[in-house]
């Protein structure tokens, strides 16, 4: 993960990398840290922490120069450090580096390198690159050529931008993404369109097994062997360069607030695209779901859906498990994968076997300008704004919003929802924020929370699990109810809190039956229904609606319970500790 960024330009680039980073954090925020080639000397400050932390204390912008690198990290190899923060110079200094993705082999090229002279200051494998780019600088004082060579003896997953001495940048693309941004002022080579979207809508995609050198000669591109590459300007949408929170105190509690509008507008601007998915899913002979985290989640759930009300079989796949089961796939199947990010290390690999072996991919997903969209023959366009907090929550009612909306076009027995009623029952659950803030207050010092739902509501457990370890580092676990006497019940006692997802539906007296059985073991439990029970220490409670439709309006209150669980924890919700928001390594 992490966000890399370049900048060679007549203005100064040092603020315009700053931004840009700010901007890109969503990707890895361990540490920050800029590099800015001038007057034939590279100059690197770098340090532990966010942008505007370590802003603050290295005046990141104070560095002079019209030529610079900038990096985010989310650390893979090597401790959250200093040291280890990028960008890595080699050991002579005439070439820096910033690093997205896992050099394999990086063990070996040290050992290489270290044995002829070169020094490392870091545990990362990154540093690798920086002193693997110096040795052929220094036999050839061509940066082309330095670049070919180091891309060659590289194994791994990366994209990098280097600076030289000289004031010359270079990129390099291998399985990681990378956006070539066609300013006024200059160029800018970066991890999104997001690290320089208020500069310029006209960008360039590189292509997997590219370099890209930008220096005397203006902006070139070669492939690994050094073979000149030709591309198109694209424009981009400049949408997602307004990602402000307003008077939220948070992004995530935004983006919880924004559903009851996002859930209603997913898809709709793609809906010829979506009836051609649709037209793959009636004709393919077996069809798969994938995705990651919560993606996965939303592909539980439509399995659900297309089962019981379209009559067709659709199999989710945990994106990071597909490597290991390739056989699934085939020139009759039809893979639809689910990504908010659309960059997904464990989703693309998915998305590659299944090309590989013959079967069409589809996807689903909120950033229109991603690698998933480029390798997908027809995407569906979540269309719900920038989801900047590392927790998903709006991405996840579109995504569901899109699978039932192209489950209605398949199946006649199943009815188009009506999105603006649920819309309207969202509203009301928002509004009882309140007392949700209370019970969070309470639940916080909770040491196990498990959520039960059955049927339908199980995927939403797992998902409502998700949301309180990764927002209130509180340990859960989601389960269907009926597992509980099969082992976990072992665990209940008055330290534990439980969850019942509970509508007044097909599942409701199994999952009452649950509760009691929770109770008779002194746990607490918070019931999320329509209908009232003694047996619940508190009740949250949902509007009533048809059975498949009560994911959209139970998943809220978690989302809530957990944003609510942070803050009294005092954590950030919106960058979690150890997380990213875009998961770009395997
Ligand atoms: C969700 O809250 C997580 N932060 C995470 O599980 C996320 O859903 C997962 O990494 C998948 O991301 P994607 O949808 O961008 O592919
Ligand atoms: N592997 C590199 C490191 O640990 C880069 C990680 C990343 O992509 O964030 O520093």
């Amino acid at each position: 993960m992490c966000s890399i960024i370049g900048y060679l330009g007549n203005t100064a680039a040092s603020h315009l990398l700053v931004k840009g980073l700010k901007r890109m954090e969503y990707r890895g925020y361990d540490s920050v840290g800029i590099a800015i080639s001038n007057n034939d000397k590279i100059e690197v400050r770098k340090g532990v922490g966010k942008v505007a932390e370590v802003e603050a204390t290295q005046s990141l912008q104070a560095l002079d120069g019209h030529v610079g690198i900038g990096h985010t990290r989310w650390a893979t190899h090597g401790e959250v450090t200093s040291k280890n923060a990028h960008p890595h110079k080699s050991s002579t200094g005439q070439v820096a580096i910033v690093h997205n993705g896992i050099i394999d082999n990086y063990v070996e090229l040290r050992q290489k390198l270290q044995s002829v002279g070169y020094t490392f200051m870091s545990e990362t494998d990154s540093e690798a690159i920086s002193n693997m780019l110096q040795l052929v600088y220094d036999r050839t004082k061509d940066v082309k050529v330095s670049m070919m060579e180091t891309v060659a003896a590289l194994k791994g997953e990366y994209s990098f931008v280097a600076i030289f001495e000289d004031g010359t940048l270079a990129a390099a693309r291998f399985h990681e993404p990378l956006v070539i941004g066609l300013g006024k002022t200059g160029y800018f080579v970066s991890s999104d369109v997001l690290g320089f979207a208020e500069h310029t809508d006209e960008v360039i995609y590189p292509d997997n097994g590219e370099i890209i050198v930008i220096g005397s000669n203006g902006l070139q591109f070669f492939d690994f062997s050094g073979n000149p590459m030709r591309h198109h300007i694209t424009k981009v949408s400049k949408e997602f360069a307004d990602a402000y929170k307003g008077d939220y105190a948070h992004f995530t509690l935004k983006e919880i607030n924004d559903q009851p509008e996002s859930m209603v507008k997913a898809g709709e601007n793609h809906l010829n695209e979506m009836d051609k998915i649709v037209g793959l899913l009636r004709t393919s002979k077996t069809a798969y779901l994938t995705g990651s985290g919560t993606s996965y989640h939303a592909a539980l759930v439509a399995k659900h859906i297309f089962l019981k009300y379209g009559k067709l079989r659709i199999e989710p796949i945990i994106s990071s498990e597909s490597r290991f089961y390739p056989d699934y796939f085939d020139e009759q199947s039809v893979v639809i994968a689910l990504s908010q990010s659309g960059e997904s290390a464990d989703v693309m690999e998915t998305v590659r076997i299944a090309r590989s072996r013959g079967s069409k991919v589809a996807s689903i997903v909120n950033i229109m300008t991603s690698s998933l969209v480029q390798e997908s023959l027809h995407s569906v366009g979540l269309n719900c704004g920038p989801e900047i907090g590392v927790a998903a929550t709006k991405s996840f009612t579109s995504q569901l919003s899109i699978l039932y909306k192209m489950c209605a076009r398949l199946s006649t027995d199943f009815n188009l929802p009506d999105f603006a009623e649920i819309s309207g029952h969202m509203v009301e659950t928002i509004a009882s924020q309140r007392q949700i803030q209370e019970i969070a207050r309470e639940l916080k010092n909770a040491s196990d929370i498990y959520v039960l739902g059955r049927g339908i509501h199980y995927p939403i457990a797992l998902e409502a699990a998700l949301k309180i370890k990764e927002l209130a580092y509180i340990h859960a676990e989601g389960l269907p109810g009926g597992e509980l006497k099969h082992g976990p019940l072992a665990l209940v006692d008055s330290n534990v809190y439980v969850i019942v997802l509970n509508p007044s539906d097909s599942t409701h007296l199994d999952t009452l039956s649950s509760a009691h059985e929770i109770k008779a073991r002194k746990a607490k439990v918070i019931g999320i229904s329509d209908k009232q029970s003694d047996i619940y220490d508190h009740w949250i409670r949902i509007p009533h609606v048809a059975e498949p439709l009560s994911p959209f309006l139970e998943i809220v209150p978690i989302q809530l319970l957990a944003y609510f669980a942070a803050i009294e924890k005092d954590a950030d919700p919106d960058y979690p500790r150890n997380l990213a928001k875009s998961v770009t390594v395997k």
